[in-house]
């Protein structure tokens, strides 16, 4: 996507063809700062502390850590320790260990001279695949937005997002995103509630930016606001990404999603999830008891971050001083309150029998 009217990803290959190169998302949206990895530990780091986070761009990074830890020391041992650095940086989105084993997969069979080239060639693949992805969730959620704006006779279609599951959340166009940008590409007259996404902000600070950067309309809203505009018929509906979906169709997402597909399904309003397969996690059936929800610092809670009137960066406490703080990232939505799962391979029912139907060589 375009950032001041220059295409952009969010991960790519240096000058040197060697570090890789991101944008650092922690500096949305008052900063546009690149940063170059040139160790598995950067690529660790990006991850962990969230300069890289979506969970297929979290899977993109991870696959480009396995290469530059490839450059390092290619043996099993390093190959074994990569895998092991990389796993163990955030422990939601699924992303993560599905490219990892396809890394694993390409690496463990090679020598330990063709290691470094495979790894950089499977890593691009990643990406690419990735866009092509999103490219056709953008296409079949397009059909979704279309047939509301036909019902609707042209009037203005309202959809709901949650945090950024958008090109920065991704290599490119997004998921949840895809199609919002695809109708607002086809003219369709579109309007995005976005929620502020507390405590990180990924809405207000991301899914904002991006939009802005696109001309798409959009209004940045206080994450207990969607119930309100949903009962006065605001919003036409949701969309959110996920980082990681079990066999059966539920799905977890940054915290607060639960809380909107309660809301919509109190008020009828249709609630999807954009859903790239790497995404399925095929070996769990159970998404309340057996998605692992990572938990992190209090400080994000406790403290904000933004930019004063003079211009400075400055991060405040706005709690109390010793007061406990929890910071829970994820929840899970069950699938009964999902409408439908927005798929590279279509729109899909979320429940066993479609997700198998759809991906059977995984399922
Ligand atoms: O903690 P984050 O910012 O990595 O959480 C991101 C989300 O919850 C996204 O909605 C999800 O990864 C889907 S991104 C296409």
């Amino acid at each position: 996507m375009k950032v001041n009217g220059k295409p952009y990803r969010t991960i790519w290959l240096g000058p040197d063809g060697k570090g890789v190169e991101i944008i650092d998302q922690t500096k949305f949206p008052h900063r546009f700062e690149i940063v170059r990895l040139k160790t598995v530990d950067d690529a660790a780091h990006a991850i962990k502390d969230m300069l890289v986070r979506g969970a297929p761009l979290i899977g993109a990074t991870a696959a480009y850590g396995m290469a530059l830890a490839m450059r390092a020391d290619a043996s099993d041992a390093g190959l074994e320790r990569a895998y092991d650095r990389l796993y163990a940086t955030r422990p939601t989105a699924v992303n993560l260990r599905w490219a990892l084993d396809e890394m694993m997969r390409v690496l463990r069979p090679l020598g330990t001279q063709a290691r470094a080239v495979a790894a950089y060639k499977r890593a691009a693949e990643i990406c690419d695949e990735d866009v092509e992805i999103n490219k056709a969730i953008g296409r079949h959620g397009l059909g979704i937005i279309r047939d509301i704006a036909e019902r609707k006779a042209g009037e203005r279609v309202n959809v709901l997002t949650h945090c950024n599951a958008g090109w920065l959340a991704t290599v490119d166009w997004g998921t949840a995103t895809a199609p919002i940008y695809m109708a607002h590409e086809a003219g369709i007259d579109i309007h995005v509630w976005v929620d502020e996404t507390r405590p990180r902000n990924q809405g207000a600070s991301l899914t904002a930016w991006e939009l802005n950067q696109h001309g798409v309309p959009h209004t940045i809203i206080p994450d207990n606001t969607g119930g309100h505009l949903m009962q006065h018929g605001m919003v036409d509906l949701a969309i959110v990404g996920t980082d990681r979906t079990t066999a059966n169709g539920d799905v977890a997402n940054k915290i607060g999603t639960y809380l909107k597909a309660l809301a919509a399904h109190d008020n009828n309003v249709p609630f999807y999830v954009a859903l790239p397969s790497p995404t399925i996690d095929f070996g769990l059936h159970d998404g309340v008891r057996e998605i692992p929800i990572e938990q992190r610092s209090g400080d994000e809670v406790a403290k904000m971050t933004g930019r004063t009137a003079d211009g400075v960066i400055a991060t405040v406490t706005i709690i109390p001083d010793g007061s406990p703080v929890a910071n829970y990232a994820f929840d899970v939505t069950p699938a009964r309150l999902v409408t439908g799962l927005i798929t590279e391979r279509g729109v899909i029912a979320a429940n066993r029998e479609a997700i198998r139907k759809a991906f059977p060589e995984r399922g």
